[in-house]
């Protein structure tokens, strides 16, 4: 009953062996190993990117703190959801990398809206030299509310982040929970939305700890590797970070994990629904909920041995955050959902 976090979850079987398959004899160091050649050749045939550069970090902060300051410059707005990780949980990681300012766009549900959006870059940038200008969009999918952007609403963010010629960002820490949610390609979710550069997640869905940044414009690739390297980000025995993220790709794997954590969501959202004086704060799409419940709940759930989040409630009522994970199982869900 252990829903605190997919990073709780261990790694998978199949990345296991292909780390200890990395670990024999001797390779090329800080990303030149064979094995990031088809990391490279598996993202580009997968997002149908030919000419995509791609580039492995351990952590999901380094990955997007990289990729915006990549994309924004120091003088520049980062237009971001109010409650966006990149916001709230990495500890001003984006702005270290940058310089760049993070400017909160609200919306419901996680998502950034088109009038809120529009009203936001509208009201940025006009101080002249004065102010902060215009620098560019990230987006989280699936969001910090575990909703899920469709392709047609991120292309309407990016079109107007574009009328402005700002470059966009996806924080795909659970991308691949987005696509199973949706079931879209990986190009129609990112570049074919107008998305310039994606931070890939593999943590949370069955790495040990590996993220891509795809940057499906490699004009900035360049960058990208110096500051990496800069920020301490390129790691010498990077064999272990292709190893990892190649068998991710590999016969589908990544989209079986995630297929398999937004099973148990739905599962435990299904069996939510039945339980009398429960609602969710937010619509379960992918696999991370917040179900409202009656005060005494959390007591009860613990003395039970489960593990989650507790977040501040309205009175009288209780606030969870849930999240299931690749390795989460039908008789986690069941006997959590007797407690309940
Ligand atoms: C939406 C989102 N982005 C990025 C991250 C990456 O974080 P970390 O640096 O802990 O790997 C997380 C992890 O919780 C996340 O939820």
């Amino acid at each position: 009953m252990r829903f605190a976090s997919d990073n709780g979850s261990g790694a998978a079987p199949e990345v296991m062996a292909a780390l200890i398959r990395a670990n024999d004899g001797y390779e090329r160091s800080y990303g030149a190993d064979a094995a990031m050649g088809r990391v490279t050749t598996l993202v580009r045939d997968l997002f149908q990117a030919p000419e995509a550069a791609v580039h492995l970090v351990a952590t999901g902060t380094a990955a997007n703190a990289l990729a915006i300051a990549t994309h924004c410059p120091p003088w520049g707005a980062a237009f971001c959801h109010t409650h966006a990780h990149v916001a709230e949980d990495e500890c001003n990681a984006p702005e270290f990398y940058s310089g760049a300012k993070l400017v909160l766009v609200p919306g419901d549900h996680g998502k950034i809206t088109q009038e809120t959006l529009a009203a936001s870059l509208a009201t940025t940038g006009e101080g002249g030299v004065h102010g902060v200008q215009r620098g560019m969009l990230t987006l989280t999918n699936v969001t910090e509310a575990g909703t899920v952007y469709t392709p047609a609403e991120i292309k309407a963010l990016t079109a107007l982040a574009k009328a402005y010629d700002l470059p966009c960002h996806l924080d795909g820490a659970r991308f691949a929970n987005s696509l199973v949610a949706t079931g879209v390609t990986p190009a129609e979710m990112t570049w074919q939305a107008g998305i310039d550069v994606l931070s890939l997640g593999g943590t949370k869905n069955g790495c040990l700890g590996v993220e891509a940044v795809v940057l499906f414009d490699p004009a900035k690739a360049w960058e990208f590797e110096l500051r990496r390297k800069r920020g301490g980000h390129l790691f010498s025995k990077h064999r272990y970070l292709s190893a990892q993220m190649e068998a991710y790709l590999t016969d589908g794997l990544w989209l079986r994990l995630a297929a398999q954590a937004n099973a148990m969501g739905q599962r435990l959202a299904s069996g939510l629904a039945t339980k009398p004086g429960t609602s969710q704060a937010h619509p379960v799409q992918a696999n991370m909920q917040f179900p409202l419940w009656p005060e005494g709940t959390h007591d009860r759930l613990e003395r039970a041995g489960a593990v989650y989040y507790r977040l501040p409630a309205p009175p009288g009522r209780e606030v969870a955050r849930l999240v299931t994970s690749w390795s989460t199982t039908e008789a986690d869900v069941d006997a959590f959902l007797a407690a309940v």
